[in-house]
């Protein structure tokens, strides 16, 4: 077992495989986009299906394909199957906006991927673009269609944003009496690109759970696996559930099973730092896996303690001039 210097395990990694996105969603960035990475600075599929290999081996058992948005990198499908292949990966998840993802849904059951997570902040198409500044709303329901019809399990991700989509909470909620869907409210984060227009957290999860509490006072606590980040909820009669993620209070950093590589394949060991080892200058300089196994496990024994240690440790200033698509959401 993989484990750090305070006894958390390792077991997860979320390989960001773009910062590309095709929507531009104002908590994650500006609507001009990023300074785009170019070609030669992303890991290619190769060099993620080595890097991948190598930790699978060491002892990571479920690796989640984020952005950007994945899909809108050439031949995702690619990546996929090839890291459908690694022996004792056990769980294969996406994170994805949805839109270009539908024609794929058929393809993802059959490699044996079982769950998707699927960003969607409102239900309601006006304010769909007022978000993400793009009018992709209906072929995001499209993919929520195809996910359920393929059987897939579905979580949703929704980004509460005071003054722009807590009028959705509620309806959100409701859409679990009908579909077997994880509806999971996220804190918003300081991490838009632009380091600015975060003026602290004003939808907390406890005032998320207040809301949705008052509406649905029968609604009962569900038990949390250990390395859960999200607070789970049943509605009785309903079939799906409700997630609260508080992504800002950092309420889970204690059981942190999780590690991630950025699409410049730098290795974060924690959200909130900046990257700790450089994995695709020292892929490509020649090290051989047993060098590079040691650096990893090295890194993994010098992980902070939390989120707030992770941030005060930061060289290059504050957290907001990052964005989720250049971090790996
Ligand atoms: N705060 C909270 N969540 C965010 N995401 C992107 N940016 C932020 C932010 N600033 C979420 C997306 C998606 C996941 C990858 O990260 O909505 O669900
Ligand atoms: Fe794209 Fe996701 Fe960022 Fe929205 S949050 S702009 S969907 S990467």
């Amino acid at each position: 077992m993989l484990t750090d210097n305070h006894g958390r395990k390792i077991s997860y990694l979320r390989l960001a495989v773009t910062d590309r996105c095709n929507l531009r969603c104002f908590y994650c960035m500006p609507e001009e986009g990023l300074n785009w990475l170019s070609r030669t600075e992303l890991l290619t599929y190769e060099e993620m299906l080595r890097i991948c290999s190598l930790l699978v081996k060491m002892g990571i058992e479920k690796i989640r394909i984020t952005g950007g948005e994945p899909f809108v990198r050439k031949d995702l499908m690619h990546l996929l199957r090839g890291l459908s292949q690694l022996q004792g990966l056990t769980e294969l998840t996406i994170t994805t906006n949805g839109v270009l993802t539908g024609p794929f849904v058929r393809e993802l059951k059959d490699i044996g991927v079982r769950s998707v997570n699927l960003s969607l902040d409102t239900l309601d198409p006006i304010r769909f673009f007022s978000i993400t500044c793009r009018d992709e709303f209906s072929k995001v329901m499209e993919t929520l269609n195809q996910l359920m019809k393929h059987d897939i399990e579905v979580k949703i991700n929704a980004v509460v944003m005071d003054g722009k989509n807590t009028q959705d909470i509620l309806p959100m909620v409701e859409l679990t009496r009908e579909l077997p869907v994880s509806v999971r409210f996220i804190e918003e984060m300081p991490f838009n690109g632009e380091g600015h227009h975060y003026d602290g957290l004003k939808w907390d999860y406890v005032r998320i759970l207040e809301e949705i509490k008052n509406a649905y006072p029968a609604i009962q606590k569900l038990h949390d696996d250990a390395s859960s980040t999200s607070y789970n909820y049943h509605i009785p009669g309903h079939r799906g559930n409700v997630g609260i993620i508080a992504a800002y209070s950092r309420t889970f950093c204690g059981t942190c099973n999780r590690i991630r590589i950025t699409p410049d394949g730098v290795l974060k060991t924690c959200l909130y730092d900046e990257g700790v080892i450089n994995i695709k200058d020292l892929v490509r300089s020649g090290i051989s896996d047993d060098d590079l196994q040691k650096k990893l496990l090295d890194t993994f024994g010098n992980r902070p303690a939390d989120g707030w240690e992770a941030e005060r440790n930061r060289n290059i200033g504050d957290p907001a001039h990052e964005s989720m698509a250049t971090i790996g959401g």
